[in-house]
């Protein structure tokens, strides 16, 4: 068994060239909740990824998702994570276009992905891949969307603040697709002064 990686809820490992993600008991919660808050993530998880294939976003094939043992089984995917690569890439513009690209696509399809970092995307040749999909959801809310693109904002000016105003508009242009691109685009600037109003008044800060 090689671990590939530990996260908050999840191991994840190889298995006869397959990574499984298998979402940990945590000890200290309530039995029911501890159940919940693993069950629905893994169901999540398996149904967002086929129907994300589907609308033809990069995704890992699911193999197989068992919500006793609260496992996902997926294609293992070789390259390397957006996050490690994308500042030093002579592509970093046109990689981030088509980041903007396919979640227009995931968006126009109702399907939000919840937790749009650069941890949770791969490239892989030259392609980009969707990964982690545990917190996504289906929505055709307007604000489910602009909240993403917020989450992903923010993702790009916290880990690559070297060119991330540059990164977040090539992001933009390829997102320029979507269908409800205008209004996503309106929401999204009150949901970024909510978020500055927020900074400002948060003392805790
Ligand atoms: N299909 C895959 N192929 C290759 N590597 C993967 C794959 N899925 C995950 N990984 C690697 O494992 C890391 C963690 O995976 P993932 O993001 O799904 O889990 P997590 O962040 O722990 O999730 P959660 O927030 O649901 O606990 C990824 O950043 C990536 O490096
Ligand atoms: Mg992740």
């Amino acid at each position: 068994m090689k671990i590939i990686g530990k996260g908050a809820e999840s191991i994840l490992y190889l298995k006869d060239g397959k990574l499984v993600k298998d979402r940990i008991s945590k000890g200290y919660r309530h039995k029911e909740i501890d159940f919940m808050k693993r069950k629905y993530p893994t169901r999540r998880e398996a149904k967002l990824l086929v129907d994300a294939a589907k609308f033809g976003i990069n995704v890992p094939g699911l193999y197989k998702m068992d919500d006793k043992e609260m496992k996902v089984e997926m294609e293992f995917l070789k390259g390397n994570m957006l996050k490690d690569i994308l500042d030093k890439s002579k592509q970093r513009i046109k990689l981030c276009k088509e980041v903007g690209r396919q979640v227009a696509v995931l968006h126009d399809a109702g399907i939000v992905h919840g937790d749009l970092t650069t941890s949770n995307m791969l490239l892989v040749k030259d392609k980009v891949y969707f990964i982690d999909f545990g917190l996504g959801f289906y929505s055709d809310k307007v604000e489910d969307k602009a909240v993403d693109l917020h989450l992903l904002r923010q993702a790009l000016e916290s880990k690559h603040f070297l060119h991330y105003e540059a990164l977040f508009k090539a992001v933009l242009s390829g997102y320029k697709k979507s269908k409800n691109y205008s209004k996503v685009m309106t929401r999204f600037e009150k949901v970024e002064k909510r978020g500055r109003y927020k900074k400002k008044n948060d003392k805790s800060n």
